[in-house]
Parts: structure tokens; C-alpha cells; sequence
């Protein structure tokens, strides 16, 4: 099963990603816990590339680096995970794409979805962690950690991103559960351990 989390800037999604893997194989479930952009060797390099302030990237191009860093991912750790019958939970995937690189950049939507055609794997389910734009500065600054290129983009750019990924959750009800990521992380935790354990197959 394939399972992702998905969300804005502070919204929890790495801490409740490692929450669900620990709860997995506490079950007794092979799992793979990964992450995006990143999860395999080359994909972290250009993870390094996408996150550098000092870097600045024309939109195309880096849409086109998170589609390169995802396929180099999917085929190196996803797939044979999978096809090992391993459970892969993944902090983020295609969905932020169209959420951060379509909906609040304004790229080609379009072209991002044949992208997405073109990897050729969709998850089971998709956890969309979803928090008000108002409490991501907050967030961010209580990590205390310097700010990667996005999470210097600011309170108009997270309303974006939150409206995008909310359009996707809505768009495919058959995939995408909405969490509230306001609530104390106990719950949200809670919250997703008992929407994927409803799903998991018997
Ligand atoms: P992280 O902070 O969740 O590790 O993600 C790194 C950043 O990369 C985050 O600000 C969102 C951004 N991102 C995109 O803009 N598009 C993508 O396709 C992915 C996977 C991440």
C-alpha cells in the first residue's frame, strides 16, 4: 500500500508521517518511510538544489527537478518497496507539485498532471494535512531552524498552497482525507491511524 501526507509549510505532515510508521510496525507491517523531494540519492541531491536560498530557479525548470528527483525515487526506493510488499508512507509527492508549483505559482496544471500520468503511480491514499495560512509563521519560527527557499515565501504564498491542496482533496474524495492539523498532534495522529487502518486491506 502506498500511502502519502500531504500539506503546507509547519502543518505537521514529517512528525505525523513518522508517527503513522511507527504505529505500522508496531502492527507488525514492513514499512518504508520516505520523502519528497528526496528518498533516494540523486533525488536528495537535487532536494539540496531546490531547497538553497541562494539558488534561484525559473518556474519550468523547477517543476521539471521535482518530477526528475520523483521518477529517480519511485524507481530506485517506491516501486521495489512495493513490489517487496513493504507498506511506503511518503512526506509528500505529486500532489504538492500541483499544489505549491501549480496552484500557488500559477505553472501549467496541465502539464504537471501528464507529468504525474507519466510516473505512473498513484497512492492508495493520500492524507492531506490541512492548516490555516495564519498559523504557519508561528509554526515555522517555533522549529527555530533557518528558512529553506519556500518557507521564505510568505503568509500570501501559504494561503495559495492550502487553497491548492484543498481543490485536490476535493477533486478525488476516493483518495484524499482531509485532516485538521490545527488540532493537538495526539489527535491528528489518532485521526490518521484510524483512517489508514480502515483502509488497510484485510
Ligand atoms: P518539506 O519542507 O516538506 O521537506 O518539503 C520541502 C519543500 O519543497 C516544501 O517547501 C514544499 C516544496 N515542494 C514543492 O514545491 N514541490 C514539490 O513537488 C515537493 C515534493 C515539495
Amino acid at each position: 500500500m502506498f500511502i502519502t501526507l500531504e500539506g503546507g509549510e509547519g502543518a505537521g505532515k514529517t512528525t505525523q508521517a513518522r508517527h503513522l510508521a511507527d504505529h505500522l510496525r508496531a502492527s507488525g507491517h514492513d514499512v518504508l518511510l520516505t520523502r519528497e523531494p528526496g528518498g533516494a540519492p540523486g533525488a536528495e541531491r537535487v532536494r539540496a538544489l531546490l531547497l538553497d536560498p541562494a539558488c534561484t530557479w525559473s518556474l519550468p525548470a523547477e517543476t521539471l527537478l521535482h518530477f526528475a528527483a520523483r521518477a529517480e525515487h519511485v524507481e530506485c526506493a517506491i516501486r521495489p518497496a512495493l513490489a517487496a510488499g513493504r507498506i511506503v508512507v511518503c512526506d509528500r509527492f505529486a500532489d504538492s507539485t500541483m499544489a505549491y508549483q501549480g496552484h500557488a505559482q500559477g505553472g501549467d496544471r496541465a502539464a504537471i498532471a501528464m507529468l504525474t500520468a507519466m510516473i505512473g503511480l498513484r497512492p492508495a491514499l493520500t492524507l492531506v494535512l490541512d492548516l490555516d495560512a495564519a498559523a504557519v509563521p508561528a509554526r515555522l519560527a517555533a522549529r527555530g531552524t533557518a528558512a529553506d527557499r519556500y518557507e521564505r515565501l510568505g503568509a500570501t504564498f501559504f494561503a495559495r498552497v492550502r487553497d491548492g491542496f484543498r481543490a485536490i482533496a476535493a477533486a478525488d474524495p476516493a483518495r484524499c482525507v482531509l485532516i485538521d492539523a490545527g488540532l493537538p498532534e495526539a489527535e491528528v495522529a489518532a485521526r490518521i491511524r484510524a483512517t489508514v487502518v480502515s483502509r488497510l486491506p484485510a
